[in-house]
This record gives C-alpha cells, sequence and structure tokens, in this order.
C-alpha cells in the first residue's frame, strides 16, 4: 500500500482558517477529487465535520482518540461509507493488513494539520497544491522540504491566485519508518539505553531503573517524547533505533530548544542512513513545532557520532558542557 498526503497550502504552509479553507480553488478541489475518487481517504475528526457529509465515489476513514483504539468502527449514519479509528497508526496498520501489502493500493491522506503532521513520516508521496501567497489562518501544513524531493510540478492560475502542483517523493531509506513511540516500546527503548551506556561510556546501567525511567516518560509526556524507527516487512515491523526528545525553555528567546539525547541505532543497522534520517525527521518537526533550534551532547571520545551530528550542521562551538552528579 503507498500512502500520499493530499493538501493545499499557502506561501506561509496556511491550510486553514476558523476549520475552513481558506480559499476557492476549483481547479485544486477538481484535482483533489479526480486523485481520490475511488479511494480510501483517512482524515482527523475536526477535517471530518468541516465537511459536513461524507463525499461521494471514496471511503472514509476518521480518526478520533475516542473511537476504538484497534478497529474500524462504521458510522451508523454512514454506515459503508464512513469508519471511526482511535489511532492513526492502528488505522495504517488495519489499512495495510487489508490491501495485504498490494503497492498498487494508495491511500490517501487529506488532513488536517495534526494528521499531516503524524502522517508525514509514513508517507511515500505528497501530492500538494501550493497556492503562492500568504494567507492568514490557524491550521498549518508540517515543515517537509528536506525529507522529500520534488519530482514534478506545473505551474497554473485562476483569477488572481497563482499556484502550482507538485509531486514530491519520499527520501527515506528503503522500508523505513520513523515514528512516535507508544509504552509498548518501552523494553526496545530500554534495553537500547543499557546497550548504548555500556557501549560508549563502559558503564553497567541498573535494569529495573532505566525501565522505570522510560515508563515514566511515557507516564508523563511533559518529560519528553520518544521516537522509534523501525524497518518494515510484509509480516512485521522491527525496532532498530530510538531516540529521546526533550524542551528546554529559554526566555532569553522565550521559546523552546529541543534536545536530542540517547540516539542509539542497533548495531547490524548501522551504516544505512538511519541516524541521518533520523536526525532530518526531528529537525522537520521540530520546525513545525516552532522550536528555536536543536542541541544535544555527545560523548568525548565517541569520534564517530560526532562527526555525524558536525555533518548534519550541529557545532559545540558555543559552549561546554558542565556539570556535577549528586
Ligand atoms: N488545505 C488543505 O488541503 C486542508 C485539508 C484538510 C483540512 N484542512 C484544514 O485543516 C484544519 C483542520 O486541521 P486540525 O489540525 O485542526 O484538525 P484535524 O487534523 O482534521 O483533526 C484533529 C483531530 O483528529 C484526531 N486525531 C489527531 N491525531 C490523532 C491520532 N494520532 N490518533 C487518533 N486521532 C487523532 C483528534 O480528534 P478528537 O479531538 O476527536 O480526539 C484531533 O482533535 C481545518 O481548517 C481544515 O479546513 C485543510
Amino acid at each position: 500500500m503507498k500512502i500520499t498526503l493530499i493538501a493545499a497550502l499557502a506561501a506561509n504552509r496556511v491550510i486553514g482558517i476558523n476549520n475552513t479553507l481558506p480559499w476557492k480553488l476549483s481547479a485544486d478541489l477538481k484535482r483533489f477529487k479526480a486523485l481520490t475518487t475511488g479511494n480510501t481517504i483517512v482524515m482527523g475528526r475536526k477535517t471530518f465535520e468541516s465537511l459536513g457529509r461524507p463525499l461521494p465515489g471514496r471511503r472514509h476513514i476518521c480518526v478520533s482518540r475516542t473511537a476504538p483504539q484497534n478497529a474500524l468502527q462504521a458510522d451508523p449514519r454512514w454506515p459503508e461509507q464512513v469508519f471511526w479509528c482511535g489511532d492513526l497508526r492502528a488505522a495504517l496498520q488495519l489499512l495495510e493488513k487489508e490491501s495485504a501489502s498490494d503497492s498498487k493500493t494508495t491511500l490517501f491522506i487529506i488532513g488536517g494539520a495534526e494528521i499531516y503532521r503524524h502522517a508525514l513520516p509514513w508517507a511515500d508521496t505528497l501530492e500538494l497544491t501550493h497556492v503562492q501567497k500568504n494567507f492568514d489562518g490557524d491550521a498549518f501544513f508540517p515543515c517537509f522540504e528536506s525529507l522529500f524531493e520534488k519530482t514534478e510540478e506545473s505551474l497554473s492560475s485562476e483569477g488572481e491566485l497563482s499556484f502550482s502542483f507538485a509531486t514530491w517523493h519520499s527520501r527515506r531509506p528503503k522500508n523505513l519508518v520513523m515514528r512516535r513511540a507508544t509504552p509498548e516500546d518501552a523494553s526496545f527503548i530500554a534495553l537500547s539505553q543499557i546497550k548504548m551506556a555500556a557501549e560508549s561510556e563502559g558503564l553497567k546501567l541498573n535494569c529495573a531503573t532505566v525501565e522505570a525511567g522510560v515508563n515514566s516518560v511515557f507516564a508523563d509526556p511533559n518529560r519528553g517524547t520518544y521516537w522509534i524507527a523501525e524497518k518494515l516487512t510484509a509480516e512485521k515491523a522491527t525496532p532498530v533505533a530510538c531516540l529521546l526528545l526533550q524542551r528546554e525553555w529559554s526566555d532569553w528567546r522565550n521559546g523552546w530548544f529541543h534536545w536530542i539525547h540517547s540516539l542509539y541505532v542497533v548495531p547490524e543497522e548501522r551504516r544505512q542512513g538511519i541516524c541521518r534520517w533520523m536526525l532530518l525527521v526531528i529537525r522537520e518537526d521540530s520546525k513545525t513545532a516552532s522550536a528555536l533550534g536543536l542541541k544535544l551532547y555527545v560523548e568525548k571520545n565517541n569520534q564517530a557520532a560526532q562527526l555525524v551530528y558536525k555533518e548534519f550542521g550541529l557545532n559545540g562551538e558555543h559552549y561546554d558542557l558542565l556539570e556535577l552528579e549528586f
């Protein structure tokens, strides 16, 4: 199954205002209809509400955290056309299973902002209408440019508005997906941290302490967000890398810096671009979250890791890290 995000965005990334579209572009609606008719479309609860009723000739999968977590539940108002699921990832997994990994099936993710942001790491293709003007808005398309390559673009205009239709293809390493971790990933994350401490600093961490530390992040999202990279085969997804993202408030800049911690790739999957891909995904997602920048600390003797981070543009020119452990 191929996953395509389809959206129209302004030059300043605006996609919506007050749960409606900020513009009227009949050419865009026509293209949307031509591409999606006959296929399954996935959307967030607010976008479905903004439609008012289902679109003809398409099966709708709507996600809302209030719906059942691991099933597609028919909507009693349109039982054959609209289905609800409580988790975006679970919905994508169920649809992948249903398509029996048929690479000809295309699933269209049609928004809105929250769903685009969460679905971006899974997308194979973006079908975007770039409206070449800034608009006021309260919903934005995520930052994506370094994760995708533009392969086609055609310019057009309607009334005063110039726009282009563009197709972008994902640059992600083959069969690799990066996503926010869930509590089911806790054991992999804890084990990875134990292995990393042993490998990079010769430290033997206490398993129970690390497991409790990892689980407490899932219990309180203010402590951070774990991300997982996993390799996909027809049968299963195998986690191969993880990292922890934490936030630090800057009063000087009145905003958040994002810290990358504990980036670990399992040894047999190294030198395949996984680390670099994870950094790119985090950079784009952090920009989407309006973070001020990225920071991390790296062990002084870990030359290999330092090289990867420096190539990525992270540098140690400003500060030395001083510590006093209790
Ligand atoms: N220009 C375009 O191409 C385009 C396309 C589509 C939409 N839009 C615009 O985008 C705006 C709407 O975007 P939005 O971000 O406010 O809303 P949205 O993404 O359409 O829907 C958000 C809702 O989806 C559910 N949800 C989000 N992430 C989930 C997850 N991982 N698992 C399960 N459920 C999840 C939650 O529903 P619950 O609160 O029920 O839990 C959440 O409140 C509107 O202005 C619309 O017009 C523009």
